[in-house]
């Protein structure tokens, strides 16, 4: 299994590749690329530790190295918002960004599994269907924005307020990946009472997590650790899928049955293909059905300037 993470000298970029060179599978190859140079450091830092995974760097131009023969490849590149910005603002610069390296991707590994944290998720995952579908490549099973991190971040909130074990609590959150658009299915907790009070102050603190990061990081970029982290346990769901496991979960960003929104984050199944399955997000509470209502137009919105963006965009 070739693992590649475009935009790996970032700080997301780092700890995943870290994550990920521990928990791969011996004999699993890891492809780090970036526009610095330093990634060759860092894969020879890396490749220190005593574990069966061979890393290797790539810089600049060499792209076409780092993605030759991939199976899944993770795109963190980008530039992260500072603080007062949203992650709408990011749209313009991260848009190029994404677009060059879909294109790196339709050319050299056509066929690999696409996963992406760039923001805003809501539209980068678009623009890159519409490029490869533009291409004549795309496969919606293969192409997914992770939002595992409103899923850890929601885990662990509850667990807190709660006192349980943040480890044996897995919380469901559809939508999108920005402030309104994140919603945490709290109501689907099963052994867990919250009041709707509780409920109310834990959707409030999911949605604005990101923020509150980039807040306490005061201009110096947003959280790194924790989605690398979530980056890593969703990474390591897909390859489990693929080598065959059965009933590998995890809400993912994806063009799915288009019930809401034609993307929309939703549980999914994974398979040897990638997405094998998509799953009903269940029963919502009133509370839960008015955020849904509420977020539609955002998402939809944050979709066409996607589509729009490709309208004009010569590959
Ligand atoms: C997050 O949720 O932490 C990321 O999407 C980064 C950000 O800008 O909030």
């Amino acid at each position: 299994m070739k693992i590649t993470i475009l935009g790996a000298a970032g700080g997301i970029g780092q700890a995943l590749s870290l994550l990920l060179k521990n928990q791969l599978s011996s004999g699993s190859e890891l492809s780090l690329y970036d526009i610095s140079s330093s990634i060759i450091g860092i894969a020879a830092d890396l490749n220190h530790i005593p574990t069966n995974v061979k890393v290797f760097g790539f810089f600049g131009k060499n792209i076409k190295h780092a993605l030759k023969e991939s199976n899944i490849v993770i795109i963190s590149a980008g530039v992260s918002r500072k603080p007062g910005m949203k992650r709408a603002d990011l749209f313009y610069i991260n848009s190029n960004i994404i677009s060059k390296l879909i294109e790196n991707i339709i050319n050299i590994c056509p066929n690999t599994l696409i996963c992406i944290i760039t923001n805003p998720i809501n539209t980068t995952v678009v623009i890159a269907a519409e490029i490869l579908k533009k291409a004549g490549v795309y496969d919606k099973k293969k192409l997914l924005g992770i939002t595992t991190l409103d899923i850890i971040r929601s885990n662990t909130f509850v667990s807190e307020l709660k006192n349980k074990n943040a480890k044996e609590i897995e919380v469901l959150v559809i939508g999108g990946h920005s402030e309104t658009t994140i919603l945490p299915l709290l109501s689907h907790l099963e052994k867990i009472h919250l009041t709707d009070e509780e409920i109310i102050i834990l959707t409030k603190r999911i949605q604005n997590a990101g923020t509150e990061i980039v807040k306490a990081k005061s201009g110096n970029g947003s959280a790194t650790l924790s989605m690398g982290y979530a980056a890593a346990r969703l990474c390591l769901s897909v390859i489990r899928g693929m080598q065959g496991e059965k009933n590998i979960i995890e809400c993912v960003y994806t063009e799915g049955d288009r019930k809401y929104a034609r993307f929309f984050a939703q549980p999914v199944m994974f398979g040897k293909n990638g997405i094998e399955k998509y799953l009903q997000i269940g029963n919502l509470s009133s509370f839960e059905k008015k955020i849904l209502k509420n977020m539609l137009k955002t998402l939809k919105s944050d979709i066409k300037l996607g589509e729009e963006f490709i309208k004009n965009y010569l590959i």
